[in-house]
């Protein structure tokens, strides 16, 4: 034991200064472990309903929208997420088709569904003419027409696309909840990323947003090249005082052939100046009265209770008195993620729809559904998923871990917990693990020491796979 634990002091003293990629997606396994090509969705569904039968679930849909104004450099310099460029409406009108038509696909698997959070991400959803924002909710209602009264409907965009008259009409359509993805509000800074936005403009839109009675939240990067704490307080400020209710806040990945990745780094703040970052930001937010609901959101509210909800099936499980509630994530569209977890007994499903446009169109005029790959949990994916769920949280119930898989989360990494402890990362109760100071910035590191020896496993299963299908090409050009 005392040499396990060692060797975990040890990896955290090697890894603790090191840049992390995955800051943003904290999920278990990543999408690099995801091999599975041939996604049956007929089956995933079918677990599903049977899931249902055991365990109540949440439904939260996220609906995707795959373009993206151009910017130089292309994707705005530091994002890792897909999207297509932008050239004209017409793009939007035959997505909006092709949406329709993947609903189709998938109604008969929804009927007695009710979500309850739509997210209108991408990708820009705020790209859409005024009049498309009646046309994007009736898709939605066409599909689930029940939605329940007071649901949260979220739509995410950029600041300069949000024109007074278009967010009238997103109210108009049902939407409830405006994201505005600012990264940053000094105008030199932003310019980096190539985007022709005003920090003008983001408040422009938050200023709309409490007008119209629309409730508002922010998204900012700390860590952006040339950063100062002083810079990024300035911008929490600036956020703060314009009274929005929610802040996102998080640290920039920097990973993949983006313009930051590549020809931005000297100009990077390092890992130990972004955790000064962090803490700075985090009792600045504090001191403000926001409450932290997960590792990067911050909720201004009077209780600190869990009540955020939005695209990332953060609760994906959670005590709801004797009943235990699982939530699903459908991701309808381009490139969306949906998560079926199943149970712990009959283990489910996470997948990825197409991430090219083209191919997500090809496919819906093949009549197939419009997936590229997945990943079938086993039960210990399944338990890493939840665990890393939690602590994205910033909470771990082992009570409902316990319940859920019949397993003490305390003793499966009893070798982990004490060097958590030491560095003053964790907090424990009988009831719960905290993860408390720069344990919260460590998330990331903190996931990768639990799932160690599970992600040892799924690389030598992927370079098995690799290698057959290389030997299987070999003996094919033979053939040949
Ligand atoms: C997928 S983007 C879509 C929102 C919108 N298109 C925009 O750019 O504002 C959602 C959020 O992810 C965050 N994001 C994207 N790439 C990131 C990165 N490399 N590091 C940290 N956050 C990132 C940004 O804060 C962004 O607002
Ligand atoms: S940051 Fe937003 S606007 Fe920029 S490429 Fe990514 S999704 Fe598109």
């Amino acid at each position: 034991m005392d040499d396990r634990l060692q060797r975990v002091r040890e990896q955290i003293d090697r890894e603790v200064s090191r840049r992390h990629a995955n800051r943003v997606l904290h999920g278990h396994p990543s999408p690099l472990f995801w091999l599975d090509q041939d996604i049956p969705v007929g089956t995933v569904m079918e677990h599903r309903r049977t899931t249902r039968l055991v365990f109540p679930t949440r439904l939260s849909l996220y609906v995707a929208t795959p373009y993206c104004l151009p910017t130089k450099p292309d994707r705005c310099g530091f994002c890792l997420f897909p999207s297509e460029i932008y050239r004209n409406q017409e793009q939007l009108d035959v997505y909006l088709r092709y949406l329709g038509r993947e609903g189709e696909m998938y109604s008969r698997f929804f009927e007695e569904d009710r979500p309850t959070s739509v997210y209108f991400g991408g990708g820009t959803s705020n790209l859409y003419k005024a009049r498309q924002y009646d046309q994007l909710l009736a898709i939605v209602r066409r599909m689930f027409p029940r939605l329940p009264p007071g649901t949260e409907i979220t739509l995410e965009g950029v600041p300069q696309l949000f024109t007074k008259e278009k967010l009238v009409a997103m109210r108009n359509a049902g939407i409830t909840r405006i994201s505005i993805g600012a990264q940053q509000l000094a105008d030199e800074m932003i310019k980096m990323s190539g985007r022709k936005q005003k920090g003008s403009q983001v408040l422009q839109a938050i200023a709309w947003c409490h007008e119209l009675g629309l409730g508002s939240s922010v998204d900012l990067i700390f860590g952006w090249p040339r950063q100062t704490v002083e810079g990024m307080l300035k911008d929490l400020d600036t956020v703060v005082q314009a009274g929005v209710g929610h802040i996102t806040h998080y640290e920039l990945n920097v990973a993949g052939r983006t313009d930051f990745a590549r020809n931005r780094r000297p100009e990077l703040p390092s890992t130990d100046q972004n955790v000064r970052m962090y803490r700075a930001s985090a009792e600045f937010l504090r001191n403000h009265g926001y409450a932290q609901v997960t590792t990067f959101d911050w909720e201004k509210t009077e209780a600190d209770t869990l009540r955020y909800e939005d695209h990332w099936y953060r609760r994906f499980a959670h005590g709801d008195g004797a009943a235990i509630v699982a939530t699903e994530t459908w991701a309808w569209g381009f490139a969306g993620v949906s998560v079926f977890p199943g149970t712990p007994g009959l283990p489910g499903w996470s997948y990825m729809n197409c991430r090219r446009v083209e191919e997500y169109f090809a496919r819906i005029d093949q009549g197939r559904f419009p997936v590229e790959r997945g990943f079938h949990y086993t039960e210990k994916d399944l338990r890493l998923m939840i665990l890393f769920q939690m602590l994205q949280c910033l909470r771990v119930d082992l009570q409902l871990y316990e319940k859920l898989f019949g397993v003490n989360l305390v003793d499966e990494y009893r070798d982990i917990w004490p060097a958590l402890q030491e560095r003053g990362w964790v907090e424990g109760s009988e009831r719960q693990l905290t993860l408390v100071g720069d344990g919260v910035f460590y998330t990331p590191l903190i996931q990768g020491l639990l799932a160690a020896e599970r992600l040892e496993e799924l690389r030598k299963v992927k370079f098995s796979n690799r290698a057959n299908i290389e030997a299987e090409s070999d003996r094919t050009q033979e053939v040949a």
